[in-house]
This record gives C-alpha cells, sequence and structure tokens, in this order.
C-alpha cells in the first residue's frame, strides 16, 4: 500500500524547535477560504487571522471597529481552507480588555472556530494578566509588541516605539514578561533591529518581526500588502513580492471590452441544445406560432 505524503502539521511545540534549530519561522495573514487554502499550500508555518482585516478587506480606517463577529466570520472561512500551518486568530479591540472572564470567552469562541492560538496587543501589567489568565486555561497565547495599532491614541498616532532608551528598555521588559506569563511566541513590529534582536536573543520562545529586521526568528507580513492586492499605500516594510491589483484589473477591464465589443461570450462559455432537439421546438414554433 502506497503511504501517502501529507505535509506535517505545524504545531506549538514544532515552532518553538524551530527556533530551537535556528530556522525561520514563516507566518502570513488570511482572511478568507481561497487565499488561506493558497497560502497553507505555499508551506507556511504559521497563519494569522489578524484584526488588519479592518483595513485590508472591510475598508474601515482603523482596527479599532472591527467585532468579534466580524473576526469569527473570516476565521471560520480560514479554517475551512487550512490544513497544515497553526493557526491564530486576533482578538479584537475590547474583546480583552474589560476583564479576565470576557476575555476567556471571547478566546475560547475563537478556539471552538478552530483557531490553535489567539493574539493579543501590548504588553502592560493588565495585558500580561490576560495572557497568563489565558494560558493558565489551556488556551496558546501570542504576545504583540512594538507599533500596535490597538494602543494608536495611547502613543500619541502611529509612531515607532523603541527608538529611545527607556523605551527600547521598557519592550525588553515587557517581552520578558510577556514570556512569564506563558506567550508562545511574541510579533515584534516596527521595533529597531537592534531591539528586536535583543529580544530575540533573551526569549526562549520565537520573536516573529515585521518591519524589526533579520534577527527575529520568524517574519509575518499582510497578505494584502506583499501581493499588491490593497490599492493605494502599503508600508515600507511590506516588500511586494506580486501585483495582484494590477492582475485583477487589467483582467476586469478586458472582460469588460469584450462585452461589449461582443467578444464574449464564444462557443466553448455557453451552451447549446442539440440540433435534433432544437428542431422540435422550432417546428412546433412554427406549426402554432405560439405557445
Ligand atoms: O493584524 C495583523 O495583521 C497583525 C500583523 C501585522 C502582525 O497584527
Amino acid at each position: 500500500m502506497s503511504q501517502s505524503k501529507q505535509p506535517k502539521k505545524v504545531t506549538l511545540r514544532s515552532l518553538l524547535e524551530k527556533k530551537q534549530a535556528g530556522e525561520k519561522i514563516v507566518c502570513i495573514t488570511a482572511y478568507d477560504y481561497p487565499t488561506a487554502m493558497l497560502v497553507d499550500n505555499s508551506g507556511v508555518d504559521l497563519i494569522l487571522v489578524g484584526d488588519s482585516v479592518a483595513n485590508v478587506v472591510l475598508g474601515y480606517e482603523s482596527t479599532f471597529p472591527v467585532t468579534m463577529e466580524e473576526m469569527r466570520h473570516h476565521l471560520r472561512a480560514v479554517k475551512r481552507g487550512v490544513q497544515r500551518a497553526f493557526l491564530v486568530a486576533d482578538m479584537p479591540f475590547l474583546s480583552y480588555q474589560t476583564s479576565l472572564s470576557q476575555a476567556i470567552e471571547n478566546a475560547g469562541l475563537f478556539l471552538k472556530d478552530g483557531a490553535e492560538a489567539v493574539k493579543l496587543e501590548g504588553g502592560t501589567a493588565p495585558i500580561v494578566a490576560v495572557a497568563q489568565a489565558l494560558t493558565d486555561v489551556g488556551i496558546p497565547v501570542m504576545g504583540h509588541l512594538g507599533f500596535t495599532p490597538q494602543w494608536l491614541h495611547q502613543f500619541g498616532g502611529p509612531r515607532i516605539r523603541g527608538r529611545r532608551g527607556e523605551e527600547a528598555l521598557e519592550l525588553i521588559r515587557m517581552a520578558d514578561e510577556l514570556q512569564r506569563a506563558g506567550c508562545f511566541a511574541l510579533v515584534l513590529e516596527l521595533v529597531p533591529r537592534e531591539v528586536a534582536a535583543t529580544i530575540t536573543e533573551r526569549l526562549t520562545i520565537p520573536t516573529i518581526g515585521i518591519g524589526s529586521g533579520p534577527d527575529c526568528d520568524g517574519q509575518i507580513l499582510v497578505l494584502h500588502d506583499m501581493i499588491g492586492l490593497f490599492p493605494g499605500w502599503a508600508p515600507r516594510h511590506a516588500k511586494r513580492y506580486a501585483n495582484v491589483g494590477d492582475l485583477i484589473r487589467h483582467a476586469v477591464a478586458t472582460y469588460a471590452e469584450e462585452v461589449a465589443k461582443g467578444l464574449f461570450p464564444t462557443s466553448e462559455h455557453f451552451v447549446s441544445m442539440p440540433p435534433d432537439e432544437w428542431e422540435k421546438v422550432h417546428s412546433a414554433l412554427k406549426e402554432k406560432r405560439s405557445v
């Protein structure tokens, strides 16, 4: 009997083993079934249903408005497309900040929907307490430090954090505390390279960088930024690997032109009746003139 070669499922343990072996961890966001299937088939280690869905898919100006219901809708679609990668869901604003029991309940709903872990933004004492409460009841948590969009107003705008000495030390302290609280990995977004490298060296859990340099244990990008699917502005750190937006625009414009000129559809795009069957209809119509 031939052995089917199923790619090995990525687990929390295998992510940790990658760090220990010095192998880079590849992470990406996904928000729906077809893109989840595509990125999972491409061999990424971790898929994040990010609250960036708010900006890049739902058209909100920030991540603040996105709700648990919206996140769950996207998570369930992604789950149906993922077989191999480790699946993480982002806790949206106000789904974990008001009480530990609310955080456990909402994170638990994500696990019921098929997520294998949740992600939280920030490293202040209340957020560390949430991370601890979740890991205490068996819900794996990914931390997120640096540029954390849910803290936008508190930080006074979209500012890089950790460029000044005290801020860098604060990030390093928060990273230590999130690891102590049981986080299995830590996203470092727009953290200066030196700080990201120091945190990566200090921690036993993997760091996943975005705009934080090459020394992190892994990298994450927002899918729509890296494939050019989000019209307009893309952040500097998001390398463009494709221009899917241009492909879509070109395909739809060509379709519109062909419809207008009568070039689409052609015989391979529609069905016809067998000639003898059509002849019956034709004769009946001729005899009766009306049916
Ligand atoms: O929401 C998101 O996509 C994220 C990544 C940028 C890490 O948090």
